[in-house]
């Protein structure tokens, strides 16, 4: 398994129905205008989407602030992070981070560096611009997956300049900004005048939507756009995603909505997990997921536990530069929140055996 829990061995194939602490989505669900509007797809069905996507760049743009020309558009994130990869002889990862950025690597055949997270999991930003020379391309999380820390705007801009100077790329995945709650923390601002910044976003997390795949990148470097843009099938992105991007970004009520949850739930898990004994250390998060480092007892075991009480968690070992010490949660709504805090309160070490 190198994604997070699997929903469909452990729980969907047996019939059995768990609450998913391992997948990080919004738990406010699929947004009202996608509901409410699906049958203006279900119209586009029979018919081929614009090969141009006209009405859908429009719509990102008015979302982003940034120009049409900007975009390229992707089955999920995790296409763009693939073929922004295969640009790249040489690249630097920022681990532990998203295990997909070192597969495509390796499936490019890119010869990989890697930047450890310092032990508090902040970024090590003198290591990241030392590394740097060595290589074409940076790709980073922000905020970074696991452990939802995100980039110091001031401690990154030397290695901007670099880059900018150098002719090297800096690919910043994005595809959980909105939980941060501010766009102050997205490097969007960047992209006009520094050609070596390439964003990654996606409706996937914020609004709820990985079944319906749909993720863009966003770069003013035209020459990398290009690359990406021939390497791409054409109708990539069905009816459905158009649909999902004409209505979701705009949804005001369901954006405030999630922001104030996000907000709200984010202390009060942080908090409660903070207290439990079979957790050692829980890592500073701005987005909806929190990293745990365990006492006692190790992410085979926890999972177990949780499991025999119908809840999904993250392992966290399959990260590079993490091991069986650690678990992932996501952040839900209130109610099943506490159910999972109940489930690992009640976890008690009994003649060392957990139960
Ligand atoms: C950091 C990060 N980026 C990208 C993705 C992929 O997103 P998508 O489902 O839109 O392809 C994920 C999925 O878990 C992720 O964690």
């Amino acid at each position: 398994m190198v994604h997070g829990g699997d929903i469909y061995t452990d729980g969907i194939f047996k019939g059995q129905d768990l609450l998913d602490f391992s997948s990080n989505i919004n738990p406010l669900g699929v947004p009202e205008g996608f509901k409410n509007n699906i049958a203006e797809a279900l119209n586009n069905v029979t018919r081929y989407p614009d090969i141009k996507y006209r009405e859908l760049l429009k719509n990102l743009s008015n979302y982003t602030g940034t120009v049409e020309e900007n975009f390229v558009l992707g089955n999920g994130a995790a296409e763009i992070i693939d073929l922004v990869i295969s640009n790249f002889k040489s690249i630097l990862i920022v681990v532990p981070s998203f295990v997909e950025y070192e597969i495509n690597a390796k499936k490019w055949g890119c010869r990989i560096e890697y930047s450890k997270l310092l032990p508090n999991m902040d970024f090590d930003y003198e290591d990241i611009q030392n590394k740097l020379t060595e290589v074409e391309a940076v790709i980073i999380g922000n905020p970074n997956n696991p452990n939802g820390n995100i980039i110091d705007k001031n401690k990154f801009e030397s290695i901007i300049e670099f880059c900018e100077a150098e002719g090297k790329t800096i690919i910043i995945d994005e595809a959980f900004i909105e939980f941060t709650g501010s766009i102050k923390n997205s490097f969007i601002d960047k992209i006009e005048h520094n050609k070596c910044t390439f964003i990654i976003r996606a409706i996937t997390k914020f609004f709820a939507m990985p079944g319906v795949r749909f993720g863009y990148g966003i770069s003013s470097n035209e020459g990398l756009l290009n690359s990406i843009r021939e390497k791409q099938n054409p109708w990539n992105i069905n009816c459905f995603a158009e649909l999902a991007v004409k209505y979701c970004l705009k949804d005001k009520e369901y954006i405030d909505k999630s922001l104030n949850w996000i907000e709200a739930e984010r202390k009060f898990f942080m908090g409660e997990i903070s207290k439990i004994s079979c957790i050692d250390r829980i890592f500073n998060s701005f987005s909806n997921f929190i990293l745990c480092r365990l006492k006692n007892i190790d992410e085979n075991k926890l999972y177990k536990c949780c499991l025999e009480k119908g809840i999904i968690i993250r392992k966290a070992s399959n990260f590079r530069g993490l091991d069986n010490s650690y678990v992932r949660f996501a952040i839900k709504d209130r109610v099943s929140n506490e159910r999972l805090i109940k489930v690992l309160k009640g976890i008690e070490v009994i003649n060392n055996e957990f139960r």
